[in-house]
C-alpha cells in the first residue's frame, strides 16, 4: 500500500535531471505550504545537473532545491545514503523520478519501496532500460514502426523503467511525425497523469498487489 496520510499533507521530492516541465506541473498542483487544498506538496527537488533548469523552477517556487550527483559518491551506497538523508530532513513520504537519468541506489529503493514512482514517456515494458531516455525512445518508437505510444508512471524498483505499472495513457503515433513531434504529443499527456497519480497515491487510492496496482475510484 502506498503513502495514504488523511489528514496530512503527502510530503513529496522530486527528482529531475532536466528542464522540469514535469515538475512544473507538481508544483502547479501541490504547490509547498498548507495554504492550498491540494492533499500534496512538493518540498524537495534534487537534480543530479547543478545547471538544471529543474532547480530553477523550484527556487521560483520557494522549494528546497538540492544538487546530488553520483559522480560526488565513491560508492551509490554512499549517493543514496546522502539521498536518504535530505529525504529524512524533509520527511518525505513519496519520492517521484520526473525526468531522471540516473539509477537509484538500492539503499533508496529499498527504503522507499512502493513510495517512489517514475515517468516514463513510452508504453512500457517497451522501449525502456537504460539508455532509453529523451529522443532516443521516441526515435526507437518510431523505428519499430509502432502506431501508439504514451507515457507510463511505475513503481520504481532496482531496474531501470521496470516495477508495477500504475497508469498509461496511449497516443497516436502518426507516419509523418518526427521523434520531437511524438514527444510533444506525449509530454502533452505526462503533464496530466503524473499529477495525477500523485493525487491518488495522496488520496489513497493506489494499492499494491505483488507486481500488480489497483487503482480505487470512487
Ligand atoms: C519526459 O519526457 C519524461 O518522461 C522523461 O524525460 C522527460 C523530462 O521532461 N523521463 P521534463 O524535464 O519534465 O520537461
Amino acid at each position: 500500500m502506498a503513502a495514504t496520510a488523511k489528514n496530512k499533507k503527502l510530503r513529496v521530492a522530486v527528482l529531475a535531471s532536466g528542464g522540469g516541465s514535469n515538475l512544473q506541473c507538481l508544483l502547479d498542483r501541490f504547490p509547498p505550504g498548507d495554504d492550498s487544498p491540494a492533499p500534496a506538496q512538493v518540498v524537495l527537488v534534487v537534480s543530479d545537473r547543478p545547471g538544471a533548469g529543474a532547480l530553477e523552477r523550484a527556487a521560483r517556487a520557494g522549494v528546497h532545491g538540492e544538487v546530488v550527483s553520483p559522480s560526488e559518491f565513491a560508492a551509490a551506497e554512499l549517493f543514496g545514503a546522502r539521498l536518504l538523508e535530505l529525504f529524512a530532513q524533509e520527511r518525505i513520504g513519496l519520492v517521484v523520478l520526473a525526468g531522471y537519468l540516473k539509477l537509484v541506489p538500492p539503499n533508496v529503493v529499498a527504503r522507499y519501496s512502493n513510495r517512489m514512482i517514475n515517468i516514463h514517456p513510452a508504453l512500457l515494458p517497451s522501449f525502456g532500460g537504460k539508455g532509453m531516455y529523451g529522443s532516443r525512445v521516441h526515435e526507437a518508437v518510431l523505428r519499430f514502426g509502432a502506431k501508439l505510444s504514451g507515457p507510463t508512471v511505475h513503481f520504481v524498483n532496482e531496474h531501470y523503467d521496470r516495477g508495477p505499472v500504475i497508469a498509461q495513457r496511449a497516443v497516436p503515433v502518426y507516419f509523418e511525425d518526427s521523434a520531437g513531434q511524438l514527444a510533444a504529443r506525449v509530454l502533452e499527456q505526462e503533464h496530466e497523469l503524473l499529477p495525477e497519480v500523485v493525487d491518488l497515491i495522496a488520496t489513497g487510492r493506489v494499492e499494491v498487489s505483488g507486481e500488480r496496482v489497483r487503482i480505487i475510484r470512487d
